[in-house]
C-alpha cells in the first residue's frame, strides 16, 4: 500500500497499482482464499445494505482489482469468451429473443419425461434448467463455465429448485456428473451456427454422459445459403460505385473489397435471388466434435435478375420432433439475425448458375471465431470473420 501526493491510498503490486478505498482495502485483507463469495460480500462495510447490494459492491471492487491486474482469479487462464458470458446483458439479449427461448421451452416440454435426469450444458442464466425442472425432470445438472454460475445457484434457490437443479461451475466436458442423463440440452448455437465453437464441448459431453437412446436438444442443425440481389447494393462495396454528395468516392471500393468482413444483420426474404439451399446438416445425435466446421459446394440458379451483391446465411435447428427453430429471412426475427457475406456487385441474369463453395473453419487467431472462404464460380473471397 502506498500514499499518493494528496494523502490518498494506492494499492501496488510490482508495476501495477489501483486507487484504493477503505472498502477495497478491507476486501483485500479478506482475500485469503478461504472465504466464499457470500462471506466476502457480507463482511463489506456497507451498513444496512441488502445482500444484493453487497454483492454488487463486491463485484465492483473485485472488478477494479482485476482490471488493474492485481487480482489473480482462477479464471485468469480461461478464455475471454467466458468473461464475456459473465455479463448479464448477453443473457438478456438471449432471453429477450422469445422465438428462441419459447422454442427451447416447448422442446423440453416435449422431450423431458417425469423422472428424467437432464443435463444443461452452458446453463447461462439457468433458464433451460428451470424449464427442464418445470417439465418434470427429477434432477437437472446445470453446467456453466463462466462466473455467472454463482448467480445461477442463487437463481435456482430463489425459484425453489435447489432440490432438483445442481449447478456445476466449470467446463462441461470436464465435469463428472456421477450418472448418465436421459436428456442433454444445450443452446450452443452461435451466429451462423459455428461461431463460438461450442459444439465440440457438447459432442464430448454427449459421448460421455448421455444414456444410449437418450435425447439431445437440438437434435439436428442445418446451415442454409442463398445469393442476395440489388436490395443490398448500397450496403456493401457497391455503395462506392455511385457518386455520393456529388463526389466520386470510388477508390474506397477497392479498399473495402480488400478487407471484406461477414456481418450479422437482418436480411429480408425479398432480397434473395432464389430460395436458400441447405449447405450442411449436423446430426447432433452422432456428429463428432469437429463437424460444425464445414466445406461444401453447391449450385444456385438465379430466379430473377441481379446484380449479385453477396450471400445470406442462416440456419434452422430441430430442437425436438415437434419444434423447429428457424432463423431464415422469412421466419420471425431472432437475435441470430442472418449472416451477410458481401461481395463486389457483379451482373447476374435470371436463370444463370452460380457454383459456390463455402469453407467455415476456426480462424488462426481464435478457434472460437470462424473464418469463411467463399468461392463463386471459382473466384475466392476470404472473410476473416
Ligand atoms: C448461448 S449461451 C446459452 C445460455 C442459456 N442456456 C440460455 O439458453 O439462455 C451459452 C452458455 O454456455 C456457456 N458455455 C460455453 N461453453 C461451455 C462449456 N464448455 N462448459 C460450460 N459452459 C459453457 C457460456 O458461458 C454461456 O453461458
Amino acid at each position: 500500500v502506498a500514499f499518493g501526493p494528496e494523502g490518498d491510498l494506492w494499492l501496488e503490486l510490482g508495476e501495477r497499482q489501483v486507487h484504493a478505498s477503505r472498502e477495497l482495502l478491507d476486501l483485500v485483507l479478506l482475500l485469503d482464499g478461504e472465504r466464499s463469495r457470500a462471506e466476502l460480500a457480507a463482511s463489506l462495510p456497507a451498513e444496512g445494505a441488502s445482500a444484493a447490494a453487497q454483492g454488487i459492491l463486491l463485484d465492483q471492487l473485485l472488478g477494479r482489482l482485476a482490471e488493474a491486474g492485481l487480482l489473480a482469479s482462477e479464471h485468469d487462464d480461461e478464455e475471454p469468451y467466458f468473461a464475456g458470458y459473465a455479463h448479464p446483458a448477453v443473457h438478456r439479449t438471449m432471453l429477450q429473443d422469445e422465438s428462441r427461448t419459447i422454442a427451447f421451452r416447448q422442446a423440453l416440454e416435449e422431450v423431458v419425461s417425469p423422472g428424467d435426469v437432464v443435463c444443461d450444458l452452458g446453463a447461462g442464466s439457468g433458464i433451460l434448467s428451470l424449464f427442464a425442472a418445470q417439465a418434470g425432470a427429477e434432477r437437472v445438472h446445470a453446467l456453466e463455465a463462466s462466473p455467472l454460475a454463482d448467480a445461477v445457484v442463487e437463481i435456482v434457490a430463489r425459484n425453489d429448485q435447489s432440490d432438483v437443479i445442481q449447478v456445476h461451475r466449470g467446463l462441461g466436458e470436464d465435469i463428472e456428473l456421477g450418472e448418465q442423463v436421459d436428456v442433454l440440452v444445450s443452446e450452443w448455437l452461435g451466429h451462423f451456427v459455428s461461431t463460438e465453437g461450442m459444439w465440440a464441448s457438447v459432442a464430448k459431453l454427449r459421448d460421455r454422459s448421455l444414456k444410449p437412446g437418450g435425447a439431445i436438444v437440438p437434435s439436428r442443425v442445418t446451415w442454409y445459403l442463398a445469393p442476395v440481389g440489388p436490395e443490398l447494393l448500397e450496403e456493401g462495396p457497391g455503395y462506392w460505385d455511385a457518386p455520393r454528395y456529388g463526389y466520386d468516392l470510388s477508390p474506397l471500393k477497392a479498399e473495402e473489397v480488400s478487407r471484406l468482413q461477414s456481418e450479422v444483420r437482418v436480411i429480408l426474404a425479398g432480397a434473395l435471388l432464389c430460395p436458400g439451399l441447405p449447405l450442411a446438416e449436423l446430426d447432433c445425435t452422432q456428429a463428432g466434435p469437429d463437424e460444425a466446421w464445414i466445406d461444401v459446394e453447391l449450385t444456385f440458379r438465379a430466379e430473377r435478375d441481379g446484380p449479385l451483391t453477396g450471400f445470406c446465411g442462416w440456419f434452422d435447428a430441430q430442437l425436438s420432433p415437434g419444434v423447429l427453430l428457424d432463423t431464415s429471412p422469412s421466419a420471425p426475427l431472432t437475435h441470430w439475425q442472418q449472416h451477410w457475406f458481401p461481395l463486389p456487385p457483379r451482373p447476374l441474369a435470371e436463370g444463370e448458375e452460380l457454383l459456390v463453395r463455402l469453407v467455415i473453419e476456426p480462424s488462426e487467431t481464435d478457434e472460437r471465431s470462424p473464418s469463411y472462404q467463399l468461392w463463386v464460380n471459382g473466384e475466392r473471397t476470404t472473410y476473416p470473420r
